[in-house]
């Protein structure tokens, strides 16, 4: 069944919520600091999404544009919420976004354990190639 939820930009005043969200879901082993979160919106604030319940955060999304390419990390939803579509949604409000701001971008750029399968899947559904050419800088 197709959840009732509501998307918009994240407020500062979601700091708990959020990371609640991604901690569980295991996108953040320690969390985010309060000072991060508000640097995070304050640069993003047109890329950085939610999805509520009924005013419950369910749904997150962070976004971020380097001009030419939007860069997507953080997607997470709530286990209890999963698979009614909220992923979907967030991953194509900040599409939606990036076509109809007046930007120039170019690319959506994220990257995904292949292991990820859930995640892997609604990517490809929705339209993203793998490319397979990652580079991680770690230790920093
Ligand atoms: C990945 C994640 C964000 C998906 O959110 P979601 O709201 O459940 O996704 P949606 O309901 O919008 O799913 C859309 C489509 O993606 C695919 N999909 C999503 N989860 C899937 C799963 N576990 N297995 C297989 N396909 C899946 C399906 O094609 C689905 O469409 P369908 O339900 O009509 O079959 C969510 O599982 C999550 O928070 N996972 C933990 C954090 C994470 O891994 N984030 C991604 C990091 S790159």
């Amino acid at each position: 069944m197709k959840a009732n939820f509501v998307v918009r930009e994240t407020v500062p005043g979601d700091f708990a919520a959020v990371n609640s969200l991604l901690k569980k879901a295991g996108m953040l082993q320690k969390g985010i600091s309060r000072v991060a979160f508000s640097r995070i919106l304050s640069r993003n604030k047109r890329f950085c999404l939610v999805a509520t319940d009924n005013s419950k955060v369910v749904g997150t999304v962070f976004g971020f544009d380097d001009v030419l390419t939007l860069h997507v990390s953080k997607l997470a939803v709530d286990k209890a919420y999963r698979r009614k579509g909220i992923g979907r949604e967030l991953m194509e409000e900040l599409v939606r976004r990036s076509k109809e701001l007046g930007l120039e971008i170019e690319f959506v750029f994220l990257h995904v354990a292949k292991k990820n399968k859930g995640a892997v899947a609604l990517y490809r559904s929705m339209g993203f190639e793998d490319r397979n050419r990652v580079y991680r800088f770690m230790d920093i």
